[in-house]
C-alpha cells in the first residue's frame, strides 16, 4: 500500500523545503515495514516527494510494531532484511543516499554479521548500528565492541550509535569501535550543544562550556517556531517538557533550568512563555 502524500508531509515537513531543515541540514526520510514491495514503493514515492535520502528502520523495539512483523523483530530473519533492503534500493535512484538502521539483534547477537553483510550486498551506502539488542531496550549499556566487529566484516561505513552522552563516552566509543561516523540520540535532546563540544574536541579546540543563556535562546526559538505552526495545541506543555529534560542535561545549568521551570509551570500559552524567555 502506498502511503498518502499527507502522511509523508506530516512526518517530514522538510519535504516542503527541498528536504532541508530551516538551517539547511538535509533530512533523510525513514521507513519501516516488512513487505519488500510495499517498502520499496514507498521509498520511491518519498524520493519523488523530495526526500534527500532514505533510511530503513530495523531497530524499533515497540511491541506494537514488532507484533506486525516490522522493526527489530526482523533481525531474527536476515534473509528478509536483505530482501527488503534490496527491493527498496532498486527503486531509489543510485545517487540518493540509502541506508539502514539496526540493533545488534532481537534478543541475541547471532545474526548481526549476516544482517550487516546482507544490507551491504543489497546496495546500502551506510549502516547505522544501535549497539544493543531489542531485548536490551534502552537501559543495558551499549556494546560498542560489536561496532568494531561489524565494521571489520563489511566495506560500507558504520555509523556508531548508543550511549554517547558526553565527550568522554564519545572518545571511548571511538577508541573501541574506530567508526568514522557517530549518531547521538537521547543526549542530543538533553544536551543540545553536545555535538558542538564533540566537534571542538575532535579539532583540538577549547571546549565551549555549557551556557544557560544559549539554552534559553534555543527554548525561545522552539516556542516561537511552534507558535508559527498551524496547530499549536499542547505546544506550551512541550516547551515545559523540553525544559524539564534540559534541567537533567548538565549540572552547570540545572539550577537555572529548575528556576525557569517553576516560573513557567503555571503558564498555559506560548505567548506567556515566550515573554518570560525574551525578558530573561
Ligand atoms: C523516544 C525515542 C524515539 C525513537 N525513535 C526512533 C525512530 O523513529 N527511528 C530510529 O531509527 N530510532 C529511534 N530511536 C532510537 C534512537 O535513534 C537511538 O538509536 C537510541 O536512542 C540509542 O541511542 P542513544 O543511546 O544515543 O539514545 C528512538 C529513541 C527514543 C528514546
Amino acid at each position: 500500500m502506498l502511503l498518502p502524500d499527507k502522511v509523508f508531509y506530516r512526518s517530514v515537513p522538510e519535504l516542503l523545503n527541498a528536504g532541508l531543515t530551516r538551517s539547511g541540514t538535509p533530512v533523510y526520510l525513514q521507513l519501516m515495514g516488512n513487505n519488500p514491495s510495499v517498502v520499496a514503493d514507498n521509498a520511491a514515492k518519498a524520493v519523488e516527494l523530495g526526500a534527500l535520502g532514505i533510511d530503513l528502520n530495523f531497530g524499533c523495539p515497540s511491541p506494537t510494531v514488532n507484533g506486525k512483523g516490522a522493526g527489530a523483530i526482523l533481525l531474527n530473519e536476515p534473509e528478509k532484511v536483505h530482501q527488503i533492503v534490496m527491493a527498496a534500493r532498486q527503486t531509489v535512484p543510485s545517487k540518493t543516499p540509502f541506508m539502514a538502521k539496526v540493533r545488534l539483534g532481537y534478543d541475541n547477537t547471532d545474526n548481526i554479521i549476516e544482517i550487516a553483510q546482507g544490507i551491504e550486498a543489497a546496495g546500502a551506502d551506510m549502516i547505522t548500528v544501535h549497539a544493543r539488542t531489542s531485548a536490551d531496550k534502552y537501559k543495558a549499556p551499549a556494546r560498542w565492541e560489536w561496532l568494531a566487529k561489524i565494521r571489520e566484516s563489511i566495506n560500507i561505513p558504520v555509523i556508531a550509535n548508543g550511549d554517547i552522552t558526553n565527550i568522554e563516552s564519545f572518545q571511548q566509543c571511538q577508541a573501541i569501535s574506530s567508526c568514522d561516523h557517530y549518531m547521538i540520540g537521547r543526549a542530543s535532546v538533553r544536551h543540545p550543544f553536545l555535538a558542538r563540544q564533540i566537534q571542538q574536541s575532535i579539532q583540538n579546540k577549547s571546549i565551549q562550556p555549557i551556557n544557560w543563556h544559549e539554552h534559553q535562546q534555543l527554548l525561545l526559538q522552539f516556542a516561537l517556531l511552534m507558535k508559527e505552526s498551524k496547530n499549536d495545541i499542547g505546544s506550551a506543555s512541550r516547551v515545559k517538557k523540553w525544559l524539564k529534560i534540559l534541567s537533567k542535561g548538565s549540572k552547570a545549568t540545572q539550577q537555572d533550568a529548575d528556576n525557569l521551570f517553576e516560573q513557567i509551570k503555571p503558564m498555559k500559552t506560548l505567548d506567556q512563555i515566550s515573554q518570560i524567555l525574551t525578558a530573561a
